[in-house]
C-alpha cells in the first residue's frame, strides 16, 4: 500500500538550453522594477549577461543589484533589506549558484519584515515567519545545491558561535525556476566536482531517508540515473551542454526530493562543519559522502533484512551495470563508487580549511543525525570526519 505522504508545491519550472531568454516577459508578469541578485563575477562577466541586461534595457525593466560574493550571512541579507525597502520592488530575481539563489530568496522573505532575519532562522531566533514575500525568480548558474526547488534559504554566520541554518517555509519555494543548462558550461572544473557531488549527496540522501515515500523515491531515481550518465563527463568536458542538461536535471530534482524527504549525515556535518569554517558546501558533502555511506551501511549491517540496505543495494544495480549478483556485492560496490570519485575528483581533505584533530569532538557532539537510515554515534561521526581529515 502506498503510505501516506505530504508534497510542497513546485516553481514553474522552465527547464531547456536557452531558456534565460524567457525571463524579462516572466518578469513582467510582475511589474517593472526588481532586485537582481547575483554573484560577483561568473555570470556578470559573461556574454549571457550582456544580452539579458540589454534587453532588461528594451523592455523597460529597472533593477536594483544586490552582488553575494560568499555563502549569504544575516548582515548581508539585512543590508540588502534595508537598503531597499522604501523602494517599490515587484519582485527579485537570483541568477548563481546556491548562495545566490538562498540569498535571493531570504531577500524576497525578509522584504516586508523589521526584524533581523536571524530572528526567523531555525534553531536561532525565536519567530515564526508567515510566509509573506515578493515573488521570486531562480536561475541557476551551477548544476548542485537544486535550490531552485527548495523551500529553505541556507544563512551562515561563520566562527566559534557560528551556525549555518535555514530560513524556511512552504511559500518559499521559488515561484518561477528558469534551469538553463547553457548557464552552467563557464563552470570551473573545481565547483563543477563540488557541486555535482552535492547534487549526488542529495538525491542519495533524501533515497535513503526515513522520510522518503513511493514519490520521492520514484524521483531520486531518475535524478541518480541523470548523475550516472552525466557527473563524470560534465566533469571531463565543461562544454559537454548533454552532461550539463544532466546534472542540470539532476540538481533540480535533488532540490524537490530533499524538500520532501529531507537529507541525512552527510547534510548534517554541513550544517556543523559549515557554521564554523569557511568549507564550500559542495565540498564538505563531497569529500564526506564515501565515508559517511561507508560507515552508514556497517550500521545497517548489524540488523538483518534492513530494508535501507536492501534499497542501497538498488543503488548499487543502478550505478554497476552488472547483473545476477548478490546484494553485498551492490552494497559494496555503491561505496566504492564513491570512494573512487572521491579520489577521481581530488576532493580536498578537510585539514585544508584549518579543521584540526582537537575540533573533531566538538563538531560530532553539535551534528545531527537528520532523517539518516542508520543513527550514528558520536563515535561514528568521529570516524567519518576522521578518515577526510
Ligand atoms: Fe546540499
Amino acid at each position: 500500500m502506498v503510505k501516506p505522504f505530504q508534497f510542497a508545491r513546485l516553481p514553474l519550472i522552465h527547464f531547456g538550453n536557452g531558456k534565460i531568454a524567457l525571463l524579462p516577459g516572466l518578469i513582467k508578469r510582475y511589474g517593472m522594477t526588481i532586485i537582481l541578485v547575483t554573484d560577483q563575477k561568473s555570470f556578470i562577466d559573461s556574454s549571457g549577461a550582456k544580452e539579458l541586461f540589454d534587453s532588461f534595457q528594451k523592455q523597460g525593466i529597472r533593477y536594483h543589484h544586490v552582488i553575494i560574493s560568499n555563502e549569504p550571512s544575516p548582515e548581508m541579507i539585512d543590508t540588502a533589506v534595508n537598503s531597499l525597502k522604501d523602494e517599490a520592488i515587484d519582485a527579485v530575481v537570483g541568477i548563481g549558484g546556491g548562495s545566490v539563489i538562498d540569498a535571493g530568496k531570504a531577500i524576497s522573505g525578509m522584504m516586508y519584515k523589521p526584524e533581523s532575519v536571524k530572528e526567523y532562522l531555525e534553531g536561532v531566533g525565536n519567530r515564526e515567519h508567515p510566509g509573506t514575500k515578493l515573488p521570486f525568480v531562480a536561475v541557476p548558474t551551477t548544476a548542485g545545491t537544486g535550490s531552485e526547488a527548495t523551500k529553505n534559504a541556507v544563512i551562515s554566520q561563520i566562527g566559534e558561535d557560528g551556525f549555518k541554518k535555514s530560513l524556511r517555509h512552504d511559500n518559499f519555494v521559488p515561484d518561477i525556476a528558469i534551469v538553463d543548462p547553457g548557464l552552467t558550461l563557464s563552470c570551473p572544473k573545481d565547483i563543477t566536482a563540488a557541486s555535482g557531488m552535492d547534487c549526488f549527496t542529495q538525491l542519495t540522501e533524501a533515497y535513503l531517508s526515513d522520510k522518503s515515500n513511493e514519490y520521492t523515491d520514484a524521483l531520486a531515481i531518475e535524478g541518480l540515473k541523470a548523475v550516472k550518465s552525466s557527473l563524470e563527463k560534465s566533469y571531463k568536458n565543461g562544454q559537454d551542454i548533454g552532461a550539463s542538461a544532466g546534472m542540470s536535471f539532476a540538481a533540480l530534482t535533488s532540490g524537490i526530493c530533499l524538500a520532501n524527504a529531507g537529507l541525512g549525515v552527510v547534510h548534517g556535518f554541513a550544517s556543523s562543519l559549515g557554521g564554523m569554517y569557511i568549507i564550500p558546501h559542495g565540498i564538505i558533502c563531497g569529500t564526506l559522502m564515501a565515508s559517511a555511506n561507508a560507515i552508514t551501511v556497517r550500521e545497517l549491517r548489524k540488523y538483518s533484512n534492513n530494508k535501507f540496505l536492501i534499497k542501497y543495494a538498488s543503488l548499487g544495480k543502478l550505478f554497476l551495470d552488472t547483473e545476477g549478483k548478490s546484494n553485498d556485492y551492490y552494497i559494496d560496490g555503491f561505496v566504492q563508487l564513491l570512494q573512487k570519485l572521491t579520489n577521481d575528483f581530488q576532493l580536498p581533505r578537510l585539514r585544508k580549511y584549518g579543521l584540526e584533530d582537537k575540533d573533531v569532538e566538538v563538531i560530532c557532539k553539535i551534528t545531527e543525525n537528520k532523517n539518516n537510515p542508520a543513527k550514528l554515534s558520536t563515535g561514528d561521526l568521529a570516524e567519518i570526519i576522521n578518515s577526510r581529515l
